[in-house]
């Protein structure tokens, strides 16, 4: 079959590096796609927030599957014009991608199917936003409630940190995102991160991770979009997983299904646990970047059967077949990164690193200029490794790293600290 993947960071890189395994994959395109991709797919230049570019895409090329990466396009209702014009699409309908693209709405389908996460209330003005804190005290989380890049929250140890924030979001600090906030009670325990294929009906775990959000070693420095991630996830435990399951993952699916608007796609459930028992943070609707990176390392060809089975709501007859192995990576972002960073320095060594179903680099921003890949983004390359042990994966991920030559990157040396 002819498969279309949607998106360009090493997300997008990882699941190409999977689905080109599977036999069933004929030919592969990744729209707008980078360039370690190029051994492996076509690149497509086309505006994957347009439903009438990637259709019309489809149709010269005859696609029989696309697979969408990233938020943008699900909350653009990229998947619904797909079905609607007969392409069998990986991914949510708008109506249910707002259990990404809307925090209030997350929580208002929790409060409706019992699923355990924080005590909220919702505000579309300052003044009783403000009351609020005062009345709770903190710690107290303040959230913009619409898409905000991974910048619209902020867990605030005092009162007076919670209430500038909520004068940033009324100030408009996140657009259209923060004309509403969300501000939840503070929730203490280990975060970690759960991801279910759901059809509609059925759901299917296909693994754990936890990721290092923090840009330097220690945990410490600003916010990123993740520095690193590992998989399996040691603090989720089968019984918290199977918890998880019951308590808030089928819960919510039903829910969405009952209101009319079912869930397809990846269900990424992020979670606190605290003495064994896991609550809800937030839902995303795609799968993480970089914790993709790990999944894919882990399921190899085998994305492909379980991502159409999903597509086409087979998912109550598939299993994972599961190899007992963890898979961890590493990011290298551009120095500055995540504020100011140049753009175009050359990476080397590159081509000559030994890559396998145990190494791989995985390409977020790059491009290929006069023969040279440069770096293009801020996050620019995701260098993961698999093994027996985390320790192992955890070496093998840290060889490709000293063996790239790029004296313009930075990435921590920490990865995986919490679980080595
Ligand atoms: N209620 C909460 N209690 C404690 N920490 C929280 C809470 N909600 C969010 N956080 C922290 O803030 C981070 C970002 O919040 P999240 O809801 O995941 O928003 P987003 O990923 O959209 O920025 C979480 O990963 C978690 O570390
Ligand atoms: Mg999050």
């Amino acid at each position: 079959m002819n498969i279309l993947i949607l998106g360009s960071g090493g997300r997008e890189h990882a699941l190409a590096w999977a689905i080109r395994q599977n036999p069933k994959c004929d030919r592969l395109f990744v729209a707008p796609g980078n360039a370690g991709m190029e051994p492996l797919a076509r690149l497509a230049d086309l505006d994957i927030l347009s439903g009438p570019a990637v259709i019309g895409f489809c149709e010269e090329n005859a696609i029989d599957l696309v697979v969408i990466g990233p938020e943008a396009p699900l909350a653009a209702g990229v998947a619904d014009e797909l079905r609607a014009a007969g392409i069998l699409a990986f991914g949510p309908s708008r109506a249910a991608a707002m259990l990404e693209a809307s925090k209030s709405f997350t929580k208002e389908v929790c409060d409706a199917c019992g699923a355990p996460t924080a005590a909220w209330a919702r505000f579309d003005a300052a003044e009783p936003a403000r009351a609020y804190i005062r009345a709770q005290g903190a710690p107290i989380v303040v959230k913009a409630d619409g898409l905000a890049a991974g910048k619209g929250v902020t867990v605030a140890m005092t009162e007076a940190e919670a209430i500038a924030a909520v004068d940033d979001a009324f100030g408009g600090a996140f657009g259209e995102a923060g004309a509403e906030v969300v501000i939840e009670e503070f929730m203490a325990g280990e975060e970690a991160s759960f991801f279910v294929l759901c059809d509609g009906k059925d759901c299917l775990p296909i693994g754990t991770a936890q990721d290092h959000k923090r840009a330097f070693d220690g945990d410490t420095g600003p916010n990123t979009g993740g520095m690193g991630a590992y998989s399996p996830a040691p603090v989720l435990t089968q019984a918290i997983q199977d918890q998880v399951m019951e308590q808030i993952v089928r819960p919510t699916v039903a829910e969405m299904a009952r209101r009319g608007t079912p869930f397809q796609g990846v269900l990424y459930a992020g979670l606190m646990i605290e003495h064994g028992r896991a609550r809800l943070v937030e839902y995303n609707v795609r799968f993480g970047d970089p914790e993709c990176q790990v999944l894919m390392m882990r399921l190899g060809a085998q994305a492909l059967d379980l991502i159409l089975a999903c597509a086409e709501g087979r998912l109550g007859d598939m299993a994972v077949s599961w190899a007992q192995d963890h898979a961890l990576t590493v990011v290298l972002a551009a120095k500055g990164y995540p504020g100011a960073y140049e753009k175009g320095s050359a990476i080397r060594g590159l081509d000559a690193l030994p890559e396998d179903s145990f190494r791989m680099v995985f390409h977020a921003g790059t491009a290929r200029r006069d023969g040279q890949i440069v770096a293009t983004g801020g996050r620019v390359l995701a260098a993961t490794g698999r093994g027996a042990t985390l320790a192992e994966a955890h070496a093998r991920a840290y060889a490709l790293v000293d063996a790239i030559d790029w004296p313009e990157g930075f990435c921590r040396r920490d990865i995986g600290w919490r679980a080595l």
